[in-house]
């Protein structure tokens, strides 16, 4: 810190202003018993308003936590794991396994239990989404679909889909299921999410079903544990990862809110996934058959350097969990099951969830005092320009390992997954990917349904959207499909 010389007098007789008082000496104190005083570096060129933002700034921070955390996770970089263990295929339910007569008793057991209020949907969206470089929260992004709809909208159109569904199936009327959509947001998403949904009148929901809360951030730090100044009065802080909704959903007491509300099950999804089914019926009744504490819907890996992470048991017979893909030895990640011919690890994470509310308590507590967090180099923005840093984040699948009991279900990624990460131009993972594997999921259900196509652009490029409002999973649609014929692309709708 450069200290200001003493006031001086000019000849003239005119003073200098007295110096600047210094920083408070027991936040000093604290941020050196932490090496972290170099966050007021610049404190003697700093206004006095820029110097009561900065005071505010790190009086707002858990100084021992962050040090706890930001220790246990540089410590623990480079330790090697324990090894790893394929999830043999006969623990997961496959497509291939699966009895049509299986899917209709769990589609009904689900649809009962959404009748009676007991599911809840969570949807992990406090994400930045630098990737898709877009300046609005991810899920308000429209992937050009025919309609226009963002991929919120989508989404809770298949809640209305779902609730329909359940009312039906329920000898109900429709206005009497509803189904809760808990949103986590965070500084970065909150506002404009909120607004969106506002704008739009929360896409037919009622406003009071769906509830926002936001995750907590934390500093991004530099290779050596520093902190990162953003600004010469704020320390750059980002959100503390999708997992960080375990210990917002504590401190908002929004456990307590879905106990008192009947809920059980909790159906937890990212927000960049066009093809998303939220509150999926079928993967409520099994997991509900199954009688397990947490589940997850996965895609088999579509080749060896696959970019995803992949399910595992963490040594021998241990816990199931998430191995990154960066973290996975390239031999393992391309090793082969003699007796199948397939991957060994090849059960990759999609995030797609199912929890007790149950585990969800016992996890938003256990997971509160875990100090290791993910290190991801991200660009940071800084008092010098972007600069690499260390983003430290906990992930909705650090949950797994305290499972008491889990099950993993396989889903066909043509049927489910469209993930919307990177902009248009990239390789893979596009909002023009995800929209192509829309419209051909949809073209598929509309020929079986007895409809057909004409399309002055080429097949591949193009086809018919479903509204979700008519059809969540390509059912009900011959009274709209049969002999009617569509001019791709367009969205049918009632
Ligand atoms: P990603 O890991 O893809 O991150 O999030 P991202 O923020 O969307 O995108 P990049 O990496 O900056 O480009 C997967 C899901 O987890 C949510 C995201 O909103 C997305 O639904 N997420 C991520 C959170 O809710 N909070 C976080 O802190 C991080």
């Amino acid at each position: 810190m450069r200290e200001p010389s003493p006031a001086v007098f000019e000849a003239n007789g005119v003073a200098f202003p007295p110096p600047p008082p210094p920083p408070p000496q027991s936040l000093l104190e604290r941020l050196k018993d932490y090496g972290q005083e170099d966050a007021f570096a610049l404190w003697y060129e700093l206004s006095p308003e820029e110097r009561d933002l900065l005071v505010k700034d790190i009086q707002s921070l858990d100084l021992s936590r962050i040090d706890r955390i930001i220790r246990c996770s540089l410590r623990s970089q480079g330790v090697p794991a324990a090894a790893i263990e394929a999830v043999p295929e006969s623990s997961v339910s496959t497509v291939e396994e699966r009895s049509i007569e299986e899917r209709e008793r769990w589609w009904k057991m689900g649809l009962k239990a959404i009748s009676h209020g007991n599911l809840a949907v969570l949807l992990l969206s406090g994400g930045q989404g630098t990737r898709l470089g877009s300046s609005d929260p991810k899920g308000c992004f429209n992937i050009g679909l025919p309609s226009g709809k963002s991929l919120f909208q989508l989404q809770a159109e298949r809640i209305l889909c779902v609730q329909r569904l359940a009312a039906h199936a329920a000898n109900e009327s429709s206005a009497s299921v509803q189904i809760h959509w808990y949103i986590m947001t965070s500084p970065f998403t909150d506002d404009a999410t909120r607004k969106f949904f506002e704008n739009h009148k929360y896409f037919g929901l009622e406003a009071e079903q769906v509830i926002f809360f936001q995750q907590g951030t934390i500093p991004c730090v530099s290779k050596n544990g520093r902190y990162i100044m953003e600004t010469p009065c704020r320390v750059a802080k980002a959100p503390d990862g999708n997992g960080g909704v375990y210990s917002a959903l504590k401190s908002t007491k929004l456990l307590e809110d879905m106990a008192s509300k009947g809920i059980k099950y909790i159906d937890c999804y990212g927000v960049d996934n066009a093809l998303v089914r939220v509150a999926d019926p079928t993967f409520l009744g099994y997991f509900i058959d199954k009688g397990v504490a947490a589940a997850a819907k996965v895609v088999r890996k579509a080749y060896p350097q696959e970019k995803v992470g992949v399910f595992v048991r963490r040594g021998k017979g241990g816990p199931l969990t998430v191995v990154e893909y960066s973290e996975l030895d390239p031999s393992l990640a391309s090793a082969v099951n003699q007796s199948t011919g397939r991957l060994r690890f090849c059960w990759s994470n999609v995030c797609l969830h199912m929890f007790t509310l149950d585990f969800l308590n016992q996890v938003a507590n256990g997971l509160e005092k875990d100090s290791v967090y993910h290190l991801a180099e991200k660009k940071i923005p800084s008092i010098h320009g972007y600069e690499m840093g260390l983003k430290l984040e906990q992930f909705i699948f650090d949950a797994f390992p305290y499972a008491p009991t889990t099950a993993l279900f396989e889903v066909l990624r043509e049927e489910e997954f469209a993930p919307v990460k990177n902009a248009n131009g990239s390789n893979y993972d596009t909002p023009d990917s995800a929209k192509l594997l829309v419209l051909r999921l949809h073209t598929r259900w509309v020929v079986a349904a007895g409809g057909f196509l004409t399309h002055s652009v080429p097949l591949y490029a193009t086809g018919v959207e479903v509204s979700p409002l008519c059809s969540y999973a390509g059912e009900n649609l011959e009274p709209i499909c049969r002999g009617r014929t569509f001019h791709a692309p367009c969205e049918i709708t009632f």
